[in-house]
């Protein structure tokens, strides 16, 4: 770029003005430009840390594709939830900005969906029924990404156990609704209501913050947002089909692909063989059952009765 002496006082005019605000000298801010090194790609993109995250609990192979695969989620996950904080703490929000955000939180569940055969047909099963024995008790369930998505892109009654879920009361206080949520039961004996070890180590890291994000997002999440639109909006094509696109991929295309994973590994036998999670999965992961939609008022009754029912 040719720059002119007019161009470059006109800069340094701005330069002066940024850092006068902040009480800051220039001239010293100047000067460390003379003696900062340059930036490089693996500075920036912080690989090294990155790259020195994938840790195996066996010697088989498979294992690094299960740990580098659930990185990838989890990373995605973070992007996704950026997403949605954009449309919770924006302003004005117009239905353009909204349908963009939530078309690009789509494409980052699309590839989640698309790419989940890596998990279906990417390891060798025998690997991968040794290396799993040594994760008991952890599993994806324990994900506080997956969560913090469905915390911010809905109301707290759309993610009350099916079993519960009319009789809910939304102004029950948060810490009684945690209770209900429909992750509860992978991990409560429904008779005794004691906690699995994989639950109770889950709420002990997470659960303060869970219920500040709630809190947070209480009127903020993306279907509280929604709701909230001048009616105009409400009716905005573009914006319906782009929730509902997101809507479904979550819960009934991401969840599908999860399942059938699942199916593959652990129902070769007769008898499905226990989660590393130890939930009863086969009810708690197909879609039909619980029945979790982000955005009810987007479905037509026939539709939401029909949840998950012919995938
Ligand atoms: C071979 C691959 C996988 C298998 C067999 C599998 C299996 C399971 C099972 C059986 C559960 C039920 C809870 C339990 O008892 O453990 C579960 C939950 C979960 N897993 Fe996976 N999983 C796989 C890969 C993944 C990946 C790549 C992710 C991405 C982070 C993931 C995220 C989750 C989440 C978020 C839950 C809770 C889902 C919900 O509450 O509906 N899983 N998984």
């Amino acid at each position: 770029m040719d720059n002119t002496p007019d161009d470059a006082r006109e800069q340094l005019e701005k330069l002066s003005g940024k850092f006068d605000a902040m009480g800051q000298d220039l001239s010293a801010q100047l000067e460390g430009f003379l003696h900062s090194r340059p930036v490089n790609y693996w500075d920036y993109i912080q690989t090294d840390a990155l790259l020195n995250l994938q840790v195996q609990r066996t010697l088989y192979p498979d294992e690094m594709v299960f740990i580098m695969y659930h990185q990838i989620n989890e990373l995605l996950f973070k992007m996704i939830l950026w997403e949605i904080e954009q449309v919770a703490f924006k302003e004005v929000l117009t239905a353009r900005f909204f349908a963009e955000r939530l078309q690009r939180i789509s494409r980052y569940f699309d590839m989640l969906t698309g790419s989940f055969t890596i998990m279906r047909e990417g390891m060798e099963m025998e690997q991968y029924l040794k290396f799993r024995l040594t994760l008991s008790p952890a599993s994806g369930f324990q994900s506080a990404q997956y969560r913090l998505i469905e915390f911010g892109s809905t109301d707290l009654e759309n993610l009350i156990d099916a079993r519960f879920r009319e009789k809910h009361d939304p102004q029950t206080p948060v810490d009684e609704s945690i209770e209900k949520l429909y992750w509860q039961a992978a991990g409560k004996d429904y008779k005794t209501g004691k906690k699995s070890y994989t639950l109770s180590q889950f709420e002990l890291k997470y659960k303060d913050e869970f219920k500040r994000f709630l809190v947070k997002y209480k009127n903020l999440n993306l279907y509280a947002r929604f709701k909230t639109l001048p009616e105009k909006d409400k009716n905005d094509a573009t914006l319906r089909e782009a929730m509902r696109h997101y809507d479904h991929t979550v819960n009934i295309k991401w969840v599908m692909s999860h399942f059938r994973a699942a199916q593959y590994y652990l129902n070769k036998g007769q008898e499905p063989i226990e989660a590393t999670g130890g939930s009863d999965w086969v009810k708690y992961m197909h879609p039909k059952y619980q029945k979790r939609i982000f955005f009810p008022e987007l479905w037509s009754q026939e539709e939401r009765d029909d949840w998950g029912k012919h995938v």
